[in-house]
């Protein structure tokens, strides 16, 4: 995530900047830092830790100027530092650059630019561009720009300003977010609308492969390439507090709509371009005797963390035939578990300071284990404290039920699997490449399958009352079910539980009566058949059946109530879209009702007591 603040004009530029990142805090908050052009100098100072932080380092070392960015950071590459935090510079000082997003190849720009005499002070991907743009600028920052712009991939929302150039501040965009607020005499840049709102409701969107050359008096937007493109102003009506939220009613709401861009984030740099295998080599440090060697995994989390590990121990089992546990992580620290030396401990969590999961790393290192933690917090205790460590990227997870963090989870976990799978040789290329296209293809089918959006909120109007539902499945449907149960439990507060579908007739069927809600998965090929005979034992009992399953799927319409269409993608890797509808459910269920959608009753988001 990270939130980018620019500011050309003739206010206080220090209270601009940091007023605007305190709107976008929410986007991340392990460091900050500002850059300000006074005096034909530029300053920069920058501080880890919240923007408070930085606040207080300005209260000794007070900036000025007309023209000034800032950016508080989400980490991904490189952990939360003053080093690490933005405005990154060139080894003159003359530039500075803000930049929300990864550069995908900054590893071998970095050595490019090494070997032409650069000089590194971080361990981001962002610092390489700095270097880049001194070293080819030719005294003109747009054009230095496009040329930049053909030398990066990756996605980025970059802004970059030069004391060569007082009276400008370039800022582009390619897949992250980024807005120009329109002034009298004055302009702004932001990764979101809040950033701006005091000072204006006038605001340019640069769409991907946009860029803006913004003056005190101006702005001039251009394509990647340098063609000129006219904008459309839009008029901002939201008020402060629904455009935090990106102008949806909840954050859960806009968490839901952000996965097709964590998803995608998440994939970056971690697939090679021609899809023949998966990279984790700069992540990790395992040799292949070591993952070879691998003869059992134990996946310990909690909740919704926990059920992404249960889709893990498919997949992995699946792909690379290692035997996988999963354990809930308050269970395993107390029960003295059968670990070999060559058993690896994966410990997945979100926020990444989970009381009981960190204790069970810890349990599981002091036992001299190798321990992989799968977190969304760069700086968080457990990437911290992990041997190794893959990052969700999904972006600052506010609403307390877990959306697009498990989602995230889900595709490092598929990631992992391919990897173990390649790397023990057990996958042909093929069978790789397949695979990969289809992670490849799914930000698409997520955003496709949030068209259902209309369809579940009529659903959950209709059924806000209801006391018990069910969820079933079979396979990994059977694990999608547990974390639709748990999603509709915590924020609608309705009874819910879920069952794998050929268990229901060994008790639970006696709770199945009249208009019963019962949701039943049916993505999982091999096993349709066997999940429609459970489907026809419910609605035998006269329960109101929500079949969810790939489009194209008619036999199924006649077999319940109603259906929700899925995009086609391989039932390997239906998991990331199927639960998509699970949680819009839970979310419309929880509105209808009047619940407190963001913070449930009783609950917190980050679980640090055992
Ligand atoms: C449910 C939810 C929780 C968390 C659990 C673990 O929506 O969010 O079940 O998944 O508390 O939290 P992390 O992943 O931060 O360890």
């Amino acid at each position: 995530m990270c939130g980018i603040v620019g500011y050309i004009g003739n206010r206080n530029v220090k209270d601009v900047v940091i007023g605007g990142l305190a709107k976008l805090e929410y986007r991340g908050y392990d460091s900050a830092g500002i850059a300000t052009l006074d005096n034909d100098k530029v300053t920069v100072v920058k501080s880890v830790g919240r923007l408070t932080n930085l606040e207080k380092k300005l209260e000794a070392n007070p900036v000025s100027g007309h023209l000034g960015i800032g950016h508080t950071r989400w980490a991904t590459h490189g952990r939360p530092s003053d080093e690490n935090a933005h405005p990154h510079q060139d080894c003159s000082g003359r530039f500075a650059i803000i930049h929300n997003g990864i550069i995908e190849n900054y590893l071998s720009l970095r050595e490019e630019l090494q070997a032409k005499g650069h000089q590194f002070r971080s361990e981001t991907d962002t610092e390489v561009v700095a270097h880049l743009i001194e070293e080819l600028y030719n005294g003109d920052l747009l054009s230095t720009m496009v040329a930049v712009g053909k030398r990066i991939t990756g996605a980025y929302a970059l802004v970059v300003m030069t004391k060569d150039e007082p009276d400008t501040i370039i800022a582009m965009r390619k897949a992250s977010p980024l807005i120009v607020g329109l002034g009298e005499g004055e302009n702004f840049i932001a990764s979101d609308i809040p950033a701006v709102l005091e000072y204006t409701r006038k605001v340019y969107v640069l769409d991907d492969g946009e860029m803006a050359v913004v003056r005190k008096d101006s702005v001039e937007c251009y394509t990647l390439a340098g063609e000129p493109v006219t904008k459309e102003v839009l008029n901002v009506t939201w008020d402060a507090v629904a455009a935090e939220r990106g102008g949806y009613a909840h954050f859960m709401l806009k968490e839901i709509h952000e996965q097709p861009k964590a998803i995608r984030d998440t994939l970056t740099g971690r697939i090679a371009s021609d899809l023949s295998r998966v990279v984790l080599d700069e992540e990790v440090n395992w040799s292949r005797d070591f993952v070879k060697a691998i003869d059992r995994i134990h996946i310990v989390a909690c909740g919704t963390s926990w059920h992404a590990g249960l889709v893990g121990k498919s997949v992995i089992e699946k792909l690379a035939r290692i035997p996988v546990d999963v354990e809930i992580a308050s269970e395993y620290r107390y029960r003295d578990p059968i670990q070999t030396d060559n058993t690896l401990i994966i410990v997945i969590s979100q926020s990444g300071e989970t009381a009981d999961t960190l204790a069970a790393l810890r349990d599981a290192k002091a036992r001299g284990r190798r321990v992989l933690g799968i977190t969304n917090v760069v700086g968080s205790s457990v990437a911290r404290e992990a041997d190794d460590v893959l990052i969700t990227r999904a972006g600052p997870e506010i609403a307390v039920a877990s959306t697009k963090a498990y989602t995230t989870q889900l595709v490092v976990l598929y990631l992992l699997a391919v990897y173990f799978g390649q790397e023990r040789g057990l996958l042909g290329e093929d069978q790789v490449r397949d695979i990969l296209a289809g992670l490849h293809d799914l930000p698409q089918a997520a955003e496709e399958v949030l068209d259902a959006a209309p369809q579940l909120e009529k659903f959950a109007e209709e059924w806000k009352d209801a006391h018990d539902t069910f969820f079933i499945g079979r396979g990994v449907d059977y694990f999608l079910s547990m974390e639709g149960a748990l999603k509709l439990k915590e924020i609608s507060y309705i009874h819910a539980e879920a069952y794998a579908a050929g268990e229901l007739k060994h008790g639970t069927l006696a709770l199945i009566t009249d208009g019963v809600p019962v949701i039943a998965l049916v993505t999982q090929t091999d096993l349709y058949e066997k999940t429609l005979s459970n489907i026809k034992e419910v609605k035998a009992r006269d329960a109101f059946v929500l079949g969810v399953t790939f489009v194209g799927d008619e036999a199924l319409r006649k077999s319940v109530d109603e259906v929700i269409y899925l995009p086609r993608t391989m039932p390997l890797l239906s998991p990331i879209v199927t639960v998509i509808p699970l949680q819009l459910l839970a979310y419309y269920a929880a509105v209808a009702r009047g619940n407190d959608v963001d913070k449930p009753r009783n609950l917190a988001k980050s679980v640090t007591v055992e």
